[in-house]
């Protein structure tokens, strides 16, 4: 089952008065639903159930939570879909398209024009069937259909209480105001993560609501104990994942546990309170427990073949990628591969648990599959399946800092190689939707990545299979790989000048008496690099290249303008 691009949601989407069934009704599994029906009948679903505060957080109230579970369990058991009568209102605007070439296939890259009314900075992308549900930073809600219809979603707005943080005057809002982190629709309920601004204690919670069928408004589920004022909505996490009947949910140490000095103030370390960790909810009896601690700012979680899999931002330094195990600790801020911000020093030298006789105890902290270096800012990371047959079981994660998607092959919980694909923009979610893959950027623009259909260029089957190992045959002129410079156009080119920036000195030297590129000084290249351009980093053919598989690779060349 895939959990992440919820395959079995029940959203429908009615566009005008045209109903679209995503999926057969029947197929969609309700996680309990005799208890739902056992509470149907004792009449106990209530709307007006007052969200749950978890001033402490292994204190549930058992009251408010059978209640709430109650309610939460009528929407999830909801076999009448939830109905988006959505206006139509607009169309996804190209900016820009380009195809970026991979190791393994071409990729086509398009931009679109940010209509949705949004300062961008957080902001997230949810699955609903074959369609795309996305929320503002500021908690607006649209969807977007596959022919690029833009909509407004019958979802109501989120309410961060926005005017009572802009009169507490703490914080800027556009640089730290409260935000929506993420968004999960599981059977038919939305998820979302956000942080909401609470007038009466001044200051920030982070809140996971939820809201279904027949609701007209948000619910909260949880809310986390109000952050000190000094700190923000900066390094909350929030990010979100389905699996067997848990919603499992990352919340950050925001901040805290970088400026706290006493061990006993780790909030990443302390069980009782949410932060630094990530947490689960039990969607039958809505106990909410840590699931792993010692976390700093989670911005991706998925779950794999029945784990977990979440992206770490370290401080300076320590971005990871770790395979889940229930009851582990991964240490921050005790131990990370990241540094600390005012001087460099190691995190794992400073305080150590098992010297200080702490109450939580001396515990052995759980290692990173994998760690970036340097640092990319990690968010949100998704597993492939039916985008691109070479890609398929492989993961993509988005990065803020480095503005690149990771595409990362794994083979057994260990991280075999990690391909960059830089996109330029710094990317705050993505999902799957069939054969594309959606990122929503920083800004709010939104990216589509899909198989490019010259993909076959640059695969086995190129007609220039030994050239493309080094060489990108890609008709954007501005674009080449690391190792050397775009052969498409090269043909009529003036010899070492494209946008490659690792020109050897001898082809600096040697370019302007070649001249243009033709067939008789190509062929002559190919035949011995080294004899036309002294010095250059091009190497020589294998010696079995017959004249007529040059004349067949020029041939090539020649078609490619
Ligand atoms: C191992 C890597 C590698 C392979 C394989 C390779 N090349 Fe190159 N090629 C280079 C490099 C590096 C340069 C830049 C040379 C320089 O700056 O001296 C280059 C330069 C060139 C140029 C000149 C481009 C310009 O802008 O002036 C042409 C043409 C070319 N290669 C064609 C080919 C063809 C055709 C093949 C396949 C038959 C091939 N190369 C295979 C690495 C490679």
């Amino acid at each position: 089952m895939n959990f992440g691009a919820t395959k079995n949601t029940s959203l429908l989407i009615v566009k005008g008065t045209k109903i679209t069934p995503q999926t057969s009704v029947s197929t969609i599994k309700a996680p309990h639903p005799s208890s739902l029906l056992q509470h149907l009948r004792n009449g106990m679903v209530n709307e007006t159930t007052p969200a749950i505060h978890h001033e402490k957080f292994s204190s549930m109230n058992q009251t408010n939570a059978l209640k709430i579970g109650t309610l939460l369990l009528f929407w999830l058991s909801a076999f009448v879909p939830v109905c988006f009568a959505a206006d139509a209102s607009s169309k996804l605007e190209e900016m820009s398209s380009e195809t970026i070439p991979t190791a393994y296939l071409n990729i086509d890259l398009k931009t679109y024009r940010n209509n949705f009314d949004t300062m961008g900075g957080d902001g997230a992308l949810a699955r609903s069937g074959n369609d795309v549900l996305l929320g503002t930073r500021e908690g607006q809600f649209y969807l977007i259909g596959q022919d690029l219809s833009v909509h407004h979603a019958p979802v109501p707005a989120i309410d961060f209480g926005i005017d009572g943080f802009q009169k507490s005057k703490h914080f800027d809002l556009i640089e730290k105001g409260p935000r929506l982190h993420a968004l999960l629709i599981q059977d038919g309920t939305i998820y979302a993560t956000y942080d909401k601004y609470d007038a009466k204690a001044d200051s920030i919670r982070y809140v996971l609501a939820t809201f279904g069928k027949d609701t007209k408004t948000w619910k909260e589920l949880f809310s986390s104990p109000p952050l000190d004022t000094k700190y923000y909505t900066m390094g909350g996490g929030g990010r979100m994942a389905a699996l067997d009947h848990y919603l499992y949910f990352s919340v950050g140490d925001y901040g805290m546990d970088r400026h706290n000095k006493l061990p006993s103030d780790f909030a990443s370390q302390n069980p009782k309170l949410p932060f630094g960790k990530i947490n689960r909810m039990d969607l039958s009896t809505f106990r909410i427990e840590p699931y792993v601690i010692g976390a700093r700012n989670p911005l991706g979680l998925t779950a794999d073949n029945g784990k977990l899999v979440m992206t770490d931002n370290g401080p300076r330094g320590g971005d990871g990628i770790y395979f889940l195990k229930e009851g582990d600790n991964y240490g921050w801020p005790y131990s990370s591969f990241g540094r600390h911000y005012d001087d460099f020093s190691t995190y794992n030298s400073t305080l150590n648990p098992c010297k200080e006789n702490l109450a939580i105890g001396c515990t052995k902290h759980a290692q990173p599959t994998f760690v970036f270096t340097p640092s990319v800012a990690p968010t949100q990371i998704i597993k492939l399946n039916g985008f691109a047959p070479d890609w398929n079981n492989d993961f993509l994660m988005g990065s803020l800092k480095g503005q690149t998607i990771y595409h990362i092959h794994v083979l057994d919980e260990r991280v075999l190689y990690v391909e960059p694909i830089f996109v330029g923009q710094r990317i705050r979610d993505l999902i799957q939707v069939n054969n594309s893959l959606w990122i929503l950027d920083d800004s709010g623009l939104l990216q589509i990545l899909s198989p490019s259909p010259a993909t076959t260029l640059r695969a086995a089957h190129s007609p220039l299979p030994t050239c493309v190992l080094c060489h990108t045959v890609n008709p954007d002129p501005t674009s080449a790989t690391p190792y050397a410079p775009n052969l498409f156009g090269v043909m009529g080119r003036q010899a070492g000048h494209s946008n490659f920036s690792g020109y050897s000195i001898g082809m600096k030297e040697a370019a302007p008496a070649i001249g243009k590129w033709d067939r008789a000084n190509l062929s002559a290249f190919l035949h011995n690099p080294a004899a036309v351009v002294p010095g250059t980093s091009m190497p020589r053919l294998p010696e079995s290249t017959s004249d007529n598989a040059i004349n067949t690779i020029l041939d090539e060349l020649q078609t490619l303008h």
